[in-house]
């Protein structure tokens, strides 16, 4: 029988916890007063009322951090939606369906950014014109244009613009981060990377507005840009170039059936996709009972013949500090989650996430290293909810006084266009056959140490 060095992880999960501040946003003090201190809650104003902007950002920000921030406005193109997202969210301030209207009215402090990839770059932009932080879901944009007038933007502003990558907040991930910067298996020279998206969740990016190019910037970006932001953390280092190829076989023009969306689907018997989301109450509440306003079909058909997104992808990446890295994604498969290896030159570390497995199920995630010419040894770290309990530690982050950043995992405005850029080099690539260099994109020159 194998005999498995099991090590602790406590202080990971522990450490996790000590997270340092983001400006703009952590001066806000507990305004009933900690102590002697009297001191203004932020205001904050949120555009894009879909699920993102009510769960992450809405309803869970008033449940949690209320003492620290209050909502001034909400706004959203579809009206019914936006009065149902305050009703979900136990918001009590006004809302608005025109974004100009809102900030003059209501003047936020910061703006949270949470409308579809394709329109990030116009609402940082105006919001950091119009003197506020701003705060934006993932990817920062979807195009190199858009990211260069972003990075202009928020120099010209002098305020802060902080993409929200809540992948790096995992426990399980920060002790990955842990073990490479230790010098555990010395210097990484090359890394594996393998994503696996399941026909449910893979699924969903080919129902709605992610499923072309021009709204999502393709899944190289809506969907990378998470594992092209934790490669560029671990490694500690940008990217210089990419080489990638991609197809879509499977969803779209693939399908040997299809509808306009599942409700109305003649096929739902015979159809291994059929999903029905009025049995998600909160997506009823959300999208269905919206409908009417603006036509979003949230059941859209996974094979519309207008899907024009790749469902398979892979890439070589080349690292500024040399590192080579070996990745790809896959949109159908039987199950979810991904394996990573590190190579180093004193020996490597393995590490696999199974989400939900219906075999065999436990309640900590391993990480395997195993020195060269020597031992191996299994470190185990407790799971927990929301994205690995990544996504209450980047809240904790953002919206408390928490001063420490012990792993490193705030991102700003370089990390999110690096992670974007790495997407659209691999598009570019796909398209033209040939390698891509990511300084040719916009005027960030890639650094070989990121710290
Ligand atoms: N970090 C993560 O793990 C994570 C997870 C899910 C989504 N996201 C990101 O969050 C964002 C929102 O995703 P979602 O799933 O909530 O999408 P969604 O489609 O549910 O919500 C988008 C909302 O924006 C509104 N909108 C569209 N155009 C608008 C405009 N011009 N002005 C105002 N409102 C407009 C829509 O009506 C909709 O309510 C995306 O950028 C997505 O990439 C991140």
């Amino acid at each position: 029988m194998n005999r498995r060095n099991f090590l602790t992880t406590s202080s990971v999960v522990a450490a996790g916890a000590l997270l340092s501040s983001i400006p703009g946003i952590t001066e806000a003090k507990d305004d009933r007063k900690t102590g002697n201190e009297l001191t203004k809650k932020k205001r904050i104003a949120l555009i894009g009322t879909g699920s993102r902007g009510t769960s992450m950002w809405g309803k869970a920000v008033i449940k949690d951090y209320s003492d620290f921030v209050e909502y001034v406005g909400l706004c959203d193109i579809n009206p019914g939606r936006v009065e149902a997202a305050k009703n979900y969210m136990g918001a009590t301030c006004p809302t608005f369906t025109d974004f100009e209207t809102m900030m003059k009215e209501v003047k936020p402090d910061v703006l949270i950014v949470t409308v579809n990839d394709y329109l990030h770059d116009k609402y940082i932009v105006r919001g950091l014109e119009l003197g506020c932080d701003v705060i934006s879901e993932k990817p920062m944009t979807t195009d190199e244009v858009k990211c260069q007038a972003i990075l202009d933007a928020e120099r010209k502003s002098g305020k802060k613009l902080t993409v929200t990558f809540n992948y790096r907040y995992s426990p399980h991930r920060s002790k990955i981060w842990e073990l490479i910067q230790s010098g555990e298996i010395g210097e990484v020279t090359s890394v594996d990377f393998h994503w696996y998206l399941d026909t449910s969740h893979g699924a969903d990016y080919f129902r709605r507005w992610h499923r072309k190019r021009e709204f999502s910037g393709s899944l190289w970006v809506h969907k990378s840009t998470h594992h092209f932001d934790l490669l560029g953390w671990w490694l500690d280092s940008e990217p210089e170039e990419v080489y990638a190829s991609g197809k879509l076989e499977f969803y779209g023009k693939n399908g040997k059936q299809r509808g306009k969306n599942c409700r109305s689907c003649s096929h739902k018997d015979s159809c291994d996709f059929y999903w029905d989301v009025d049995k998600n109450a909160y997506y009823k509440m959300l999208y269905t009972d919206n409908e009417k306003y603006d036509g979003y079909l949230r059941d859209g058909c996974v094979f519309k013949e207008d899907i024009d997104i790749f469902d398979k992808m892979a890439a070589t990446i080349k690292y500024a500090n040399g590192v080579q890295v070996a990745y790809s994604v896959v949109t159908y498969a039987p199950y979810e989650g991904y394996r990573i290896a590190f190579n180093g030159t004193k020996g490597r570390i393995d590490a696999w996430i199974e989400e939900k497995n219906p075999v065999y199920q436990s309640d900590y995630d391993e990480i395997m290293v195993t020195h060269n010419f020597g031992k191996r040894d299994f470190y185990r770290v407790l799971k927990s909810e929301g994205h690995g309990g990544g996504d209450k530690l980047l809240h904790d982050h953002i919206f408390t006084n928490k001063k420490e950043d012990p792993f490193k995992q705030a991102a700003g405005v370089r990390d999110g266009a690096f992670s974007i850029l790495t997407g659209v080099a691999a598009r570019k690539s796909c398209d033209s056959g040939k390698p891509i260099k990511i300084a040719d994109l916009t005027d960030l020159v890639p650094k070989s140490k990121k710290s």
